[in-house]
């Protein structure tokens, strides 16, 4: 196989709004600069080279463009310097289609998910929308002292004094804060301006914005009647955006009392932090701070921004919550669904030893089947089974941690009058969720009580649920299993060209046995960085094999998912964020590009390449309103174009022609271009809608370019007016 060039030499790179030229290219080729090229409000910047190739792409395939104009732009681009095609001689690689029902099989409902998994902070701080990290005072455990950060003290010694100590009504993290204020309104030890308190920055700055309304939610007891502010400030306390008071009398709060309140800003604040502060002596204790926007989706407590970029992806099913968060450093490090279910206030949290932080557990075990319920994908519970990365619980005595999956599946499908199907009832789910599919651990099969482990849970949930599926962490891609499952996990993250070239991977698999579940996929190293073009074209190349091996490969998901841009424990991810910005690396948008997959049609093809860089696939879908399209999409992963020459065959009489037809191009001026919050669009699909298309075409593959045409059946009429000419990309 061809090498991949690991970058390109530096490019011109021109804006299309202030470079005369490149303007009238756009112009010449029908392309309105401003409607055409831009993208959710942001510039695109193209490279001179881009722009010739997308001139020749459009000349060569899809516009018919007179031959006067076609002169004219070859003279300006001849003017143009420092410039030269002479570098990119262009392929000729040919596809044939057989769209004919008879050499298509169905592609599984299934196929494409995400995999969530708590890493980087993707719940705590990410896709859960709780703005107060360590909300019960419980980081470190439930020893005290316990680690109270990222809490910090406003005020010094001789104002106030804090503590922690296990005082707190709630029986599973019995940890409180307790203040001593020592300073009055009034008097001898006047307390400073503003008083003095705590306060939380939560995950690296609250995002506060103007208008909108915020729930906080805390817990007080004191001795004494108490008068405290609760406010959203400035990062350094100085701004105020939104403030109350409340005050109570000694009896009110004699006992452990829930305070509530709703907080509406008047400013907005992408680094902000709640403060809970008195100028009033005495003694408080604090637990279980929440802060919460009312806006999150559906109520449900899921990040808006985040939440659509993942429904974006249409996914069908939802891994959760991990890889080796599930497992465990140790043991006593895992997660474990009980401790994350019931009300808020009352889950300990943990400290994810893998990923070296703490979580309140906010997003439990409920919210990720109400996460799945929400996007419309299927649950794929991964729970633990006895097994961490450092010690393991021997097949004897694994019986405790089998019936914990069984409860957990009763959770979830039991009746709401059963044991633990009253527990969800009661946080607001009576009807069972559609969990159909378990995962016996993670990354465990070569582990010494995997399979004695496995064969417990597996005997266990068969009889209880025979129909649940079971997946195996055992590869069974190249050897059969020695034990029974319905699929099995494959995880692959390698370089770019060997990711690239396994888009043959499953072509020899048996057909026989479990199926595959390519549980986590992506290329990193170097050839990735944190998101590039390469790392993203290898991904779609792969993607592209699965596709085609379908019969056996039943589920994908790409990992990790999401990534706070301040803790990048793991590099690249699909989905990068901070507390108020987020953005797809080009990986998130090759995943786009297959949403339409699941479910649809695999049409057989033959692709006679001239280099073993191109690979090619085509199915037919139906989008939401019945029409029918056939969709090849193509990955160039080498430095020449590649004139396809595509031939659809196999089609029936009345559909012989293809018109109103879309075309859609994921490329950069550079293979190891990746997006940021300044340029969230920089390597992002162009998508154009095509005047002509046939059975027979030709079309220009750029180099390093991942490209998707969607040709639509003549038997359905479309009527395209001049306003309609750029259809904005629904990808
Ligand atoms: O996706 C990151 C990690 O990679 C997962 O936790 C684990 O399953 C794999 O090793």
């Amino acid at each position: 196989m061809d090498r991949v060039e690991e970058s390109e030499g530096p490019q011109e790179i021109v804006n299309l709004y202030c470079n005369p030229s490149s303007t009238i290219i756009l112009t010449i080729l029908g392309l309105r600069p401003k409607a055409d090229m831009t993208r959710f409000g942001s510039y695109k910047l193209l490279s001179i080279r881009t722009l010739l190739r997308l001139f020749l792409s459009q000349a060569m395939g899809y516009r018919k463009l007179p031959c006067s104009v076609l002169f004219l732009c070859i003279f300006i681009s001849c003017f143009i310097p420092h410039q030269s095609l002479d570098d990119e001689e262009n392929l000729t690689a040919k596809l044939f289609i057989d769209a004919s029902e008879r050499s298509s099989h169905p592609i599984p409902q299934t196929l494409f998910g995400i995999f969530f998994e708590e890493i980087n902070h993707a719940g705590a701080g990410g896709l859960w929308a709780e703005l107060v990290s360590n909300r019960g005072f419980e980081a470190g455990g439930s020893n005290i002292p316990s680690n109270i950060d990222p809490w910090s003290i406003i005020g010094d010694e001789s104002s106030i004094i804090v503590s922690t100590d296990r005082s707190s009504c709630f029986e599973r993290n019995k940890v409180a804060l307790r203040m001593e204020v020592l300073c009055n309104s009034e008097g001898a030890s006047t307390c400073p301006s503003g008083g003095v308190g705590i306060y939380n920055p939560g995950f690296w700055g609250m995002n506060i914005e103007q208008g909108k309304s915020y729930k906080v939610v805390f817990y007080v007891r004191s001795t004494e009647a108490i008068d405290i502010s609760v406010s959203f400030t400035s990062s350094n306390g100085l701004q105020t955006l939104a403030s109350t008071n409340i005050i109570a009398s000694a009896s009110d709060v004699s006992n452990w009392t829930k305070m509530e309140v709703l907080l509406e800003a008047k400013e907005t604040d992408h680094n902000s932090r709640l403060q809970l502060t008195t100028s009033k002596k005495g003694v408080l204790w604090f637990d279980q701070v929440s802060a919460m926007p009312l806006d999150t989706y559906k109520g449900h407590g899921f990040r808006n921004d985040l939440f659509q970029m993942l429904a974006d992806i249409k996914p069908q099913f939802i891994r959760f919550p991990g890889g080796c968060f599930v497992e465990g450093e140790w043991l006593r490090n895992a997660f474990r669904w009980k401790a994350s279910v019931g009300p808020w206030e009352e889950r300990p949290g943990h400290f994810g030893d893998v990923w070296m932080y703490w979580t309140d557990d906010g997003l439990g075990y409920f919210e990720f089947l109400q996460l799945s319920e929400d996007l419309g994908a299927l649950p794929i519970w991964v729970f633990n089974n006895g097994i961490s990365h450092n010690d393991q619980v021997d097949t004897s005595s694994v019986l405790p941690f089998v019936q914990e999956a069984l409860d957990g599946l009763e959770f979830a499908r039991g009746d709401s009058s059963s044991k633990w199907g009253s527990v969800r009832a009661a946080m607001g789910h009576p009807e069972p969720f559609d969990l159909r599919y378990v995962a016996i651990g993670n990354e465990d099969c070569w582990k010494k009580n995997y399979r004695g482990n496995y064969l417990k849970f597996y005997d266990a949930i068969k009889r209880a649920y025979p129909d649940i599926k079971i997946i195996s962490n055992c590869d069974g891609s190249s050897r059969p299993l020695d034990h029974p499952a319905d699929l099995y996990d494959f995880h692959v993250y390698t370089s770019a060209n060997n990711l690239f070239s396994m888009s043959n991977q499953f072509d020899q698999t048996s057909r026989q046995g479990p199926k595959a579940f390519v549980s986590e996929y992506a290329v990193t190293g170097k050839d990735a960085g944190t998101g590039s073009l390469l790392a993203a074209l290898a991904e779609a190349g792969f993607l592209i094999g699965l596709e085609k091996n379908s019969d056996i490969v039943q589920m994908a998901s790409y990992a990790p998912l999401f990534v706070n841009s301040n803790d990048r424990r793991w590099n690249p991810d699909a989905i990068v964020f901070n507390s108020f910005q987020a953005y797809g690396t080009p990986s998130y948008w090759v995943q786009r590009f297959f949403t339409e997959s699941s479910g649809a049609t695999f049409l057989n093809a033959t692709l006679q390449k001239a280099s073993a860089s191109l690979v090619a696939s085509a199915i037919t879908w139906k989008n939401s309103d019945g029409q029918t399209y056939i969709r090849i999409k193509a990955v160039n992963f080498g430095s020449n174009s590649v004139n396809l020459q595509v031939s659809v065959g196999g089609l029936d009489p009345n559909s012989v022609k293809l018109s109103g037809s879309t075309k859609t191009i994921l490329t950069s001026a550079n293979l190891m271009d990746e997006n940021s919050f300044n340029e969230p669009d920089k390597v992002a699909p162009i998508q154009t809608l095509l005047e002509q298309a046939d059975k027979e075409m030709s079309v220009l593959l750029l180099p390093h370019s991942f490209t998707s045409f969607d040709l639509l059946k003549e038997s359905v009429s479309l009527r395209i007016t001049a306003d309609d000419w750029f259809l904005k990309s629904s990808i």
